[in-house]
């Protein structure tokens, strides 16, 4: 039905993952690919196998990020899709670290993503209008124990997608959020809690290019975790954390 849609697309964290998933996806479907990430190896990997081109880029340096998005619309011409899914998940190392925990997850998952929006965004203005696709987690639901550095930079991301919204749309700006589940990948290689309903990345890519053809704002799956998030999400507070604490509890004597 959108063969055609997205022809030429830019994805960073396109070296590994969901983001190779769907390089390779959009690569079958025709389009153009362009990928982004740190290791320039893995990229070529990437692009040996879609037959498009590679960005090596640390998306936590702005002024790096406004150089590769010049780059990438100077040999592509004027992107219809971006995808910008490069994060990152870091252990705690103690009790007392939250703070930084916090700032290598905001700097990576939140201000990442803020760098490469407000680089695209005047270009796909000009050109008419595009869509920005941003990969946040449904971990930014609730406050989940064990998460509290990855998943306050996926609530934040969430946030922020929700708010740019109206002003975007204004622009001819599709602004879409993908709020994945579990994923088989290395984010969550060193997880040491239960992992309902993991998919497989290529899984993923597919309900992820499925979504993006769609209306709606949201992208969040699988469904069956998504929705007792979402209820979760309604409760009120006090009595929130005494579920989601109740449940933790239960897991660890598991
Ligand atoms: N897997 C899951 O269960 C899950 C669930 C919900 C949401 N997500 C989100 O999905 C997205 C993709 O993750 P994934 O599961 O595919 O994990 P992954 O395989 O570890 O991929 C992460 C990607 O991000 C890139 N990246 C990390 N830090 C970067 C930086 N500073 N600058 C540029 N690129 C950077 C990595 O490339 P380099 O190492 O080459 O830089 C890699 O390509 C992330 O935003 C993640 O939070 C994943």
């Amino acid at each position: 039905m959108n063969e055609k849609r997205f022809q030429r697309v830019w994805i960073t964290g396109g070296s590994s993952g969901i983001g190779r998933a769907l390089a390779l996806h959009y690569a079958r479907e025709g389009a153009y690919v362009l990928v982004s990430g740190r290791n320039a190896e893995r990229l070529d990997e990437v692009a040996r196998a879609t037959g498009g081109a590679t960005y090596p880029l640390d998306v936590t340096d702005a002024e790096a990020v406004k150089r590769t998005v010049a780059a990438v619309w100077e040999d592509a011409g004027p992107l219809d899709l971006a995808v910008l899914n490069a994060g990152a998940a870091f252990k705690r190392e103690g009790r007392d670290d939250t703070a930084v925990n916090l700032k290598r997850h905001l700097d990576v998952n939140l201000m990442g993503v803020a760098h490469a929006l407000d680089a695209l965004r005047p270009r796909m203005r000009e050109a008419g209008g595009g869509t920005i696709a941003l990969v946040g987690s449904l971990a930014g639901y609730v406050g989940l124990p064990r998460t509290s550095g990855y998943g306050t930079s996926k609530a934040a991301l969430g946030y922020y997608a929700e708010a740019l919204w109206a002003e975007l749309q204004r622009e001819n700006i599709d602004l879409k959020l993908i709020s994945p589940g579990f994923v088989k990948t290395p984010i969550i290689a060193a997880n040491e809690f239960p992992m309902p309903f993991m998919l497989e990345p290529e899984e993923a890519a597919r309900i992820i290019a499925r979504g993006l053809e769609r209306p709606g704002f949201e992208v969040a799956f699988p469904r069956r975790l998504a929705w007792p998030l979402r209820l979760l999400r309604v409760l009120p507070a006090s009595w929130r954390v005494r579920l989601v604490a109740a449940a933790e509890r239960r897991a660890r004597r598991r």
